[in-house]
């Protein structure tokens, strides 16, 4: 959307819409928010949401709905097989991206797996930008190593960068080169990149590094999983893209794949997942896994209520003031935070707002997590739950040593249309009174460690009382019951 000028006062990103349904929210005292993380072994995911001021945990499935979108749900069909919403989705689908074959799935993860079930062979090499944690585990299982390739500049924390998730073309003909085209079945694309801060790829790269590859045969991949934020950022950031419309912008990406998949816990604002598939041959050998694994072709694994729901939602995502809404709150977050001196990852990307952990809590050697420890250090400080992404979200070497992730980061996810800007500077004042109170916190340690996907379902301890000298800290600030 076109900024909204003020009369006196500095623009301000704004909300396109208007709340219809609310929940209420539950601010517990400070001192039950030290037992409440306590019980999740300082860990994040195993919190109750109810006991959350902000959930700003993840992007995925927590999106709102519009009034379009809930009314749709009422025309579902059900039907085992067949289904004509299924019929509805795939044709939304096609108009959208221009690729007719749908795999229906239940989530962006479930498509990884049966990409990387049909690809991936014992010793393969898959390029990507980045990796994702479940994109990388399922390739990973079985027996396939992941290069990433993102280009170096990317992974500088604070940077004006416009594309920080753009591959390195060197970097991928070297790969090519040393692993040879056999051993590469496909190249995936992840538009933007989610770990290292929801940070944009071009179109121009992305054409570039797709018509570098198929002369080889490698299969392209294009996970569009954050692809609505992206395409905000190549209209807004890339030059030779500013006069098209998304749905154009959306056709010229889609038209450099082979393959398309996402998640429609975000693309879609809904819950679900999918496999676009050119080739038809490509397709048919792949539907043997949807039908074992997800369900049967026209679901999925998925309600239909929800695919009903995604495909007005697709279509939403093709309108720019829709889209706008996520990165314009996001950047103010990021702008506000580093004006005040906090270190924070910039640009501000799509998906959230992230903090630089391993700069915050400097203090805190990698192996004792600092990501995490603050992570936990915010919901204390205010209610608010984020996301670790760093060294935890990492899986240990096969030797049993910790794999230092190259970013440490706490990630604020803000969901699509869900908060308003009072909560969203409420975030920031507590963001920078922890930043203010730092050296309180101190590092964590595992007390359960999952081999697989540990950040999930793991518990730690803290290293010392440094939670209890925190709470004192902020109650004396805030007062008790805050
Ligand atoms: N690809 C990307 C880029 C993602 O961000 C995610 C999920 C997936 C694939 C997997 O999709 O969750 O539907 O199975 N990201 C979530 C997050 C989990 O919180 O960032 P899923």
């Amino acid at each position: 959307m076109p900024e909204i000028k003020f009369y006196k006062h500095d623009p301000l990103p704004m909300e396109m819409h208007k709340v219809k349904i609310v929940q209420k929210l539950n601010l517990l005292p400070v001192r039950d928010r030290l037992n409440k993380i306590k019980e999740a072994g300082f860990n994040t995911f195993l919190l109750h949401n109810g006991d959350i001021f902000m959930d700003m945990l993840t992007d995925s499935g927590v999106n709102a709905m519009s009034d379009e979108m809930q009314s749709a749900m009422l025309r579902a069909d059900d039907a085992y097989a067949g289904s004509e919403t299924f019929y509805r989705m795939r044709d939304k689908l096609e108009d959208i991206f221009g690729i007719k074959y749908l795999l229906p799935t239940h989530q962006g993860r479930a498509c990884e797996h049966i990409i990387a079930r049909h690809f991936v062979k014992p010793g393969n090499c898959i390029i990507m930008n980045y990796h994702f944690t479940t994109s990388k585990a399922h390739i990973t299982t079985l027996g396939g190593r992941v290069e990433e390739l993102v280009k170096d500049e990317g992974l500088i924390a604070k940077s004006t960068l416009p594309f920080k998730g753009n591959i390195d073309l060197d970097k991928v003909k070297a790969c090519i080169e040393k692993e040879g085209a056999e051993n590469i079945p496909y190249i995936r694309i992840e538009a933007g990149t989610n770990l290292i801060g929801g940070q944009p790829i071009s179109y121009e790269n992305m054409k570039a590094v797709t018509e570098l590859v198929k002369p080889y045969g490698i299969v392209t991949v294009l996970d569009a999983s954050l692809l609505q934020d992206n395409l905000y950022f190549i209209k807004t950031r890339e030059e030779s893209m500013k006069d098209k419309s998304i749905r154009e912008i959306t056709r010229m990406i889609a038209d450099l794949f082979d393959v398309i998949y996402f998640s429609a816990r975000k693309f879609g604002f809904c819950r679900g997942g999918g496999i676009l598939v050119r080739d038809e041959k490509m397709f048919h050998d792949m539907e043997d896994y949807i039908t074992l694994y997800e369900g049967f072709l026209t679901y999925g694994g998925m309600s239909v209520k929800e695919m009903e729901a995604m495909t007005i939602g697709f279509e939403e995502t093709m309108d720019f003031d829709v889209i706008s809404q996520g990165p314009q709150f996001i950047k103010h977050c990021v702008d506000v935070l580093d004006d005040y001196g906090v270190p924070m990852i910039t640009p501000g990307g799509g998906l959230g707002a992230h903090i630089n952990a391993k700069e915050v809590l400097s203090h805190i050697p990698s192996e004792e997590y600092p990501a995490g420890a603050l992570t936990a250090a915010l919901y204390l400080c205010g209610g608010i739950r984020g996301m670790e992404r760093g060294t935890m979200s990492e899986e240990r070497n096969p030797d049993g040593s910790e794999r230092i992730a190259s970013v440490e980061m706490v990630r604020l996810a803000f969901p699509r249309r869900v908060f308003t800007l009072s909560q969203t500077e409420y975030v920031i004042d507590r963001v920078k009174w922890l930043y203010d109170h730092r050296d309180l916190v101190g590092g964590l340690r595992f007390v359960h460690e999952p081999k697989t996907l540990r950040f999930f379902t793991g518990r730690l301890e803290p290293v010392s009382d440094w939670p209890e000298k925190l709470v004192e800290a902020y109650a004396a600030e805030f007062g008790e019951d805050q």
